[in-house]
């Protein structure tokens, strides 16, 4: 069973410029709640019992707005109101669940995940990129189902444009399972247009093997000197390693860019 979530949370967030220079982008409200509670709405509903926040000293706003318990107390002391009484509720449900690590520099995906490694308790679990947001079909639990039948690992694959594949981590795919899931041959991260063996890429849904910690130490740092996951997996994969990409049935919103952002709101409210 997955009952560990790991969510990276360190990162900058530039492209979203100026709402992140003094904001954590995981905090900005997508249709009147913060991006990050979508996240942990999914992993809740998918059965996960534990999740690891990776932030670093400067996203500390996120530890923040699970901490603030003082604040909240004195507000409902004061007046007796019903919705922040719910939303205090609610907050103190998930910061039961939060564990935080941190990621000071920011080397990378990989270097991320590594942090996490002491506690990580089971064979598998699960990675969130919560710049990607998946509505209408809870991606993380038909993935937890898939890595159950298969006893795999487990990646969330999108279709994308052919002149876009330089933004994502690119699938080669071997055998089919069943309709929407493939075994993975390969993945190359940010492939140029020609390099891409397919269309297909990778979208921040990842199901990961406990091995990956130790090929993480054996791998070198790839593009931009940044650690890759993606790496990490292709060399597990020429390994032997198991991993399915899964095509998900949910929408993807892009949060992680300023025009996917404006979108996600509007998609969102129409729900
Ligand atoms: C990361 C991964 C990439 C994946 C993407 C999905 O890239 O490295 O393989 O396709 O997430 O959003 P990033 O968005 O951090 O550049």
């Amino acid at each position: 069973m997955i009952k560990q979530a790991i969510i990276p949370l360190a990162g900058l967030g530039t492209r979203l410029l100026p709402l992140t220079s003094v904001f954590a982008k995981e905090l900005l409200p997508i249709n009147g709640k913060p991006g990050i509670e979508y996240i942990l709405e999914e992993c809740k509903e998918a059965g996960i019992k534990e999740i690891i926040f990776i932030i670093s000293k400067k996203k500390e706003m996120i530890k923040k707005y699970f901490y603030n318990d003082k604040f909240y107390q004195r507000i409902i002391q004061k007046k007796n109101d019903k919705r922040v009484i719910k939303e205090y509720r609610k907050i103190l449900r998930y910061k039961k669940m939060i564990k935080f690590v941190y990621q000071n520099k920011p080397s990378g995906t990989g270097d991320a995940v590594l942090k996490t490694r002491k506690f990580i308790k089971d064979d598998f679990f699960l990675m969130l990129l919560p710049d990607d947001l998946i509505i209408k079909k809870n991606c993380s639990k038909s993935m937890i189902k898939i890595h159950n039948k298969f006893n795999a690992s487990v990646m969330a694959s999108m279709n994308v444009k052919k002149k876009t594949v330089s933004r994502w981590g690119i699938f080669k795919l071997k055998k089919k399972f069943s309709k929407f899931n493939h075994l993975i041959e390969d993945v190359v991260e940010k492939p140029s247009i020609s390099e891409a063996p397919s269309n297909k890429a990778v979208i921040g849904r990842y199901i990961l093997p406990k091995k990956i910690f130790s090929e993480l130490l054996k791998i070198e740092p790839g593009k931009g000197q940044e650690l890759h996951i993606t790496d990490a997996i292709r060399s597990l994969i020429k390994k032997k390693e198991k991993f399915i990409a899964h095509s998900f049935s949910g929408k993807y919103l892009d949060c992680g860019t300023m025009d996917g952002y404006i979108k996600s709101s509007m998609e969102i409210s129409k729900l």
